[in-house]
C-alpha cells in the first residue's frame, strides 16, 4: 500500500526554493535600504530645512507603522496604478522600511561624536566636508557598523513578512510542507534553522570587517 512520504528530505527543494527567495529579497534590501538610508540620513542632517524635514517625517513615520502594512499599501497601492507582482512589492516595501532604520542608526552614530571633535577640525581650518570624512565618520563608524550589523539581522528576519502577499520565501514554503505532510512542527523546525543559519553567518561576518577596523 502506497505510503504519503512526509519525511522532510522529500521536501528539500521546497525549503531550497524558500531560502532562495528569502536570501534574494534580504540580499536586494539591505543594499537599497542602506543607499536610501544614508540619502536620509545625509538629509536629515543637513541645514538645509526642508531636506531635512521631509527625511525626518518620512523616518519617523515608517518607524511608527507596522511594516505588514507598509508591504500591504505598497502591494495594492502601486497595483492601482501598475500590476507588479509581489515579489517586486515585497522588495520595495522591505527596503524603503530599512530605509528608515539605517537612517537612524547613521545619524545617531555621527551624533554619538562630541561636538568638540567637529569645533576643533574647524578651528584648524577643515571643511565641513573634510571634517565629516576625514574626522567624525572614522569615528562614528565604530558604533554605527555594529548597529548596521543588527539591521541586517533584523532585516533578514522582517522580510518573513513578504509571505502574506504570497512571496514564495521560507516562511511560505514551511506553510505548504506543513499543508501537504500534516506535520505541524518539522517544516518550523527547519525553518528556524535555517534563519539562524544566515543570521548567524551575517553577524559573525560583521563582528570579522569589526575587528579588523579597530586595528587601526
Ligand atoms: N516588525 C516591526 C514592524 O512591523 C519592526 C520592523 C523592523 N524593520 C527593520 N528594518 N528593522 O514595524
Amino acid at each position: 500500500k502506497a505510503k504519503a512520504n512526509n519525511s522532510m528530505w522529500a521536501y528539500k527543494d521546497f525549503f531550497a526554493a524558500g531560502l532562495g527567495y528569502t536570501i534574494f529579497i534580504s540580499a536586494i534590501s539591505v543594499f537599497f535600504g542602506f543607499l536610501l538610508g544614508v540619502i536620509l540620513s545625509l538629509m536629515r542632517l543637513s541645514h538645509n530645512k526642508i531636506a531635512s524635514a521631509i527625511a525626518t517625517s518620512y523616518i519617523e513615520f515608517v518607524r511608527g507603522t507596522p511594516l505588514m502594512v507598509q508591504l500591504l499599501f505598497v502591494y495594492f497601492g502601486l497595483g492601482l496604478v501598475v500590476n507588479i507582482p509581489a515579489l517586486l512589492s515585497g522588495i520595495i516595501a522591505v527596503s524603503l522600511n530599512s530605509a528608515a532604520y539605517v537612517a537612524e542608526v547613521i545619524r545617531s552614530g555621527i551624533n554619538s561624536i562630541p561636538v568638540g571633535q567637529t569645533e576643533a577640525s574647524r578651528s584648524l581650518g577643515m571643511s565641513r566636508t573634510m571634517t565629516m570624512k576625514y574626522i567624525i565618520l572614522p569615528q562614528a563608524m565604530k558604533n554605527i557598523w555594529p548597529a548596521l550589523g543588527n539591521e541586517f539581522v533584523s532585516l533578514i528576519k522582517e522580510s518573513s513578512i513578504v509571505s502574506v502577499i504570497g512571496v514564495k520565501d521560507l516562511i511560505y514554503q514551511s506553510r505548504i510542507v506543513q499543508s501537504d505532510t500534516y506535520r505541524g512542527v518539522m517544516p518550523l523546525i527547519i525553518t528556524m534553522i535555517l534563519y539562524f543559519i544566515i543570521t548567524f553567518g551575517i553577524s559573525r561576518l560583521m563582528k570579522h570587517f569589526e575587528g579588523k577596523m579597530s586595528h587601526e
